[in-house]
């Protein structure tokens, strides 16, 4: 199973040995307390340069990465080395963003919903642009960018409004909950772009995370060209289209139907649950193509620019862990939702029993974190190889949103440990204790 990705750094031998950037996790799990996250610097950097590699028929392209899917200062440090920039949503990216080295006018702040106090210190340090999505917002950056003396450039996030047939009919979905809804939103940007203090130079639209295909992105770029094409008689010129994240970690096991289906179990029998996303150089090969299509066919030459998140990471970083409990069907790790908080119904990391041979028995478990909660299970009905008690376990593709969001319901929050270029595996997140949870608490 696990190299269905050109440049993955995790290695199953058929021995049983398991490694990421040559470094045994058997041994790694002997070496220091589990549960710990894993990431590797060489992974990151690869995935970021496979990116720019996939869109680089398009000059002068803008990447910025989505902070909040991993902020550990290894991950951000190598991407501003790359030259990478930044979207951040709050304070808190934008500090991270600082810290890395990032330049400010290779930053974006995205979000629905952004603290004023936030907007004031983005504007201070210059970033390249702040998305804006609801007029309530676009009254928000006028102030602030009043009150500094400045007219600053902005974006306006626009929601495509595209269907999924059926789709939206059966499942309340987030539909019209981010930016403008596209039918309205050539009279927002008039209204926005009318405001003394500020410049609409971006269109922006993200529309999902770990999409299979890029047909969604395609749909998605006509309208916003088609947006363009009415901006432009009101005086606007709009000079960037930013295509959002969402390109998928291709390592991750995409299931046609959850497992809390006991119908997933009949479709993995017959080798038909999985589906297979598609890899970042087809989202490369069909976005860009459909760039230069219309830009040949509309006569507008706006930028491109990216936010990704989860396809940079997600296969940098894994969480190694051990079987701590086997009873009945279920199999009890030291790994919890707490360490990976992100439930995706339809993907799942992949897992592994390093030192065991890939081939070896399996058998089903459901694998149950070891916190008090119902909800702290990271598989149902999961085949895994000759599973014994004290025995390590990983799970990969653990690198998005995971240490981002990880929580302490019950327990201190795991370390992160960094397998750097050098080889060095090195500290970068100390494990927490006990007192840092309860640090901010009053008693008295
Ligand atoms: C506005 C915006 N841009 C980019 C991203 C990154 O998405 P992904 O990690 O799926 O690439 C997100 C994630 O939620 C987002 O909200």
């Amino acid at each position: 199973m696990p190299n269905n990705q050109a440049n993955d750094h995790f290695v199953w031998e058929q021995s049983g040995r398991a490694t990421f950037d040559g470094h045994d996790l058997a041994e790694l799990a002997d070496t220091y307390p589990t549960p710990f996250y894993l990431i590797s610097q060489k992974q990151v950097r690869d995935n970021y340069r496979r990116l720019r590699q996939a869109f680089s028929s398009v000059e002068g392209i803008s990447t910025y990465y989505s902070t909040k899917s991993n902020f550990e200062s290894i991950v951000l440090k190598t991407l501003a080395e790359e030259g990478c920039g930044a979207e951040i949503s709050g304070a808190l990216d934008m500090e991270l963003a600082k810290r890395a080295g990032m330049d400010p006018g290779n930053v974006v702040f995205d979000g629905p919903c952004k603290p004023a106090a936030d907007i004031e210190a983005a504007i201070d340090w210059g970033i390249h642009l702040i998305d804006i999505e609801s007029m309530t917002e676009a009254h928000m950056v006028n102030e602030a960018a009043k009150k500094a003396g400045r007219v600053v450039n902005v974006g306006m996030r626009i929601d495509p409004l595209l269907s999924k047939p059926y789709y939206d009919k059966v499942v309340s979905t987030y539909k019209k909950k981010f930016g403008f809804p596209f039918d309205e939103a050539a009279e927002a940007g008039v209204a926005i772009n009318k405001m003394e203090n500020l410049n609409l130079v971006s269109i922006m639209a993200h529309i999902g995370s770990q999409i299979f295909t890029p047909s969604r992105y395609l749909t998605t770029m006509d309208r916003m060209f088609e947006l363009i094409a009415k901006l432009k008689p009101h005086g606007i010129e709009i000079d960037e289209i930013n295509m959002g994240g969402g390109y998928p970690a291709q390592s991750m096991r995409n299931l046609r139907l959850s497992r809390r289906f006991r119908f997933a179990r009949v479709l993995e029998k017959m080798g038909r649950i999985e589906v297979k996303a598609n890899s970042i150089d087809d989202f490369g090969k069909a976005i860009t193509g459909r760039y230069h299509e219309l830009k040949r066919s509309s006569g507008f030459a706006p930028k491109l620019s990216l936010e990704p998140g989860r396809c940079l990471v997600a296969n940098a970083q894994l969480v190694v862990g051990r079987v701590k409990v086997l009873k009945n069907e279920w199999l009890f790790t030291d790994i919890s939702m707490n360490d990976v908080p992100e439930n995706l119904f339809f993907s799942e990391w992949r897992l592994v029993m390093p030192g065991k041979r890939p081939d070896s028995p399996t058998k089903i478990y459901n694998v149950s974190g070891p916190t008090l909660a119902t909800q702290d299970v990271l598989y149902f009905q999961r085949e895994v190889q000759d599973a014994e008690e004290g025995a390590p376990l990983a799970l990969l593709d653990a690198g998005a949103y995971s240490i981002a969001r990880a929580n302490q319901f019950t327990r201190p929050r795991s370390a992160v440990y960094a397998i750097l270029e050098s080889g060095e595996v090195k500290m970068v997140r100390r494990p927490e204790t006990v007192d840092d949870v309860l640090e901010t608490q009053i008693w008295s």
